[in-house]
């Protein structure tokens, strides 16, 4: 059984915990960190496993107790924790982003890499959860088939009801960043070129912040990507893809489902209801890598999909050149 501690018990966190109490049965959580006491105490409450309850990560990353540790803490504190991390030993699964700014995670990353070619393995993965969403591994298999030729463009949709206090760079640096990771895993190419652009800004978004945002995206094989992201959309939760090859079009829908066009049929995505947030789309992507991360701890077997800090670091990287085309 392999004992997990959680930094952080906001949304993510407590899906996490409860991911792996209903869908894990390799691991259990043990320990949980928070400095809202009373988010650890409910959540521990409900999980029933807890162990340990505390305001201090590094207590937690230090317990001989925890074998293993997920980092769902706000973005500015994952590279301390990733440091702590490093120290501890454990196997570390961090949430995106790997950093704030280019410099931290650079240096971050380097820190790991020295830290895993020293201990000969890799032991800290990253929260790209869409490498493991069955949607996008549908297409990738469709893809594979060379039955609808060659992927030129995608045009995606990532728009959230809610994104609390984010800022303008965010909708780069936390938002779409899961797409400029989960292209150049599906497409096995690299950014050539980000470039933002702002449309007509939405009067229900927080004042100053710069939502919804156009992104145009080049990867080195060609395929381009035309994004919108909006931060404070607020009719529903909407990510959607369309993959347009040479002789199909392969669309992941609202609900994860993929809908195939081709040979002058039609396919079309299911409609209904739309949720607030992420979790219930992604709840398959999320269930999918904690229980890959619970085999890889188990058997020692590197999982090729997980993204590593080189992966997350490129995905920084990928932020800041649309970050910096806006900022020209
Ligand atoms: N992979 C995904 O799809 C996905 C989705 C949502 C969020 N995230 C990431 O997960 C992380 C958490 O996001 P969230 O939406 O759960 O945020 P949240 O604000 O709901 O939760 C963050 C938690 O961290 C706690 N915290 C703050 N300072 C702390 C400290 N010093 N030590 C320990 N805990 C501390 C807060 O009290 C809060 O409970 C972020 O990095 C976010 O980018 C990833």
């Amino acid at each position: 059984m392999i004992k997990v501690g959680i930094i952080g018990t906001g949304i993510m966190g407590a899906g996490h915990a409860r991911f792996i109490k209903a869908h894990v049965p390799d691991a259990k959580v043990v320990a949980l960190a928070d400095i809202d006491a009373k988010r650890v105490a409910d959540l521990a409450a409900e999980l029933g496993t807890v162990e340990l309850q505390t305001d201090d990560p590094e207590k937690l990353m230090n317990d001989p107790n925890v074998d293993a540790v997920i980092i769902v803490s706000p973005d500015p504190l994952h590279v301390a924790h990733l440091r702590l991390g490093i120290k501890s030993g454990k196997h570390i699964l961090c949430e995106k982003p790997i950093a704030t700014t280019l410099e931290d995670a650079r240096a971050i990353a380097k820190e790991i890499g020295d830290y895993e070619k020293k201990v000969g393995k890799k032991m800290i993965n990253f929260g790209f959860m869409r490498r493991f969403d069955p949607g996008y591994r549908e297409v990738r298999r469709l893809i594979a088939t060379g039955e609808y030729g060659a992927p030129l463009f995608v045009r995606a949709i990532c728009r959230n009801t809610d994104s609390g206090n984010i800022t303008s760079s965010g909708l780069f640096t936390n938002i779409a960043i899961h797409d400029f990771d989960i292209y150049r895993w599906l497409f096995k190419s690299e950014w050539e070129s980000v470039q933002g652009i702002y449309p007509n800004r939405s009067g229900d978004s927080p004042e100053g912040l710069a939502d919804p945002l156009i992104i145009i995206g080049k990867l080195k094989n060609g395929v381009t990507l035309v994004e919108d992201v909006f931060a404070f959309g607020q009719y529903g939760y909407d990510t959607q893809v369309e993959v347009v090859c040479e002789n199909g079009s392969l669309r992941i829908g609202i609900h994860g489902d993929v809908a195939i066009s081709a040979n002058f049929e039609a396919g079309v995505n299911k409609g209904g209801k739309m949720d607030t947030n992420w979790m219930k789309k992604f709840e398959p992507s999320y269930i999918a890598e904690l229980q890959a991360w619970a085999q890889e701890i188990k058997t020692g077997v590197v999982n090729p999909d997980f993204a590593t800090a080189e992966d997350a670091l490129i995905a920084n990287e990928s932020a800041a050149l649309g970050v910096a085309s806006v900022s020209k």
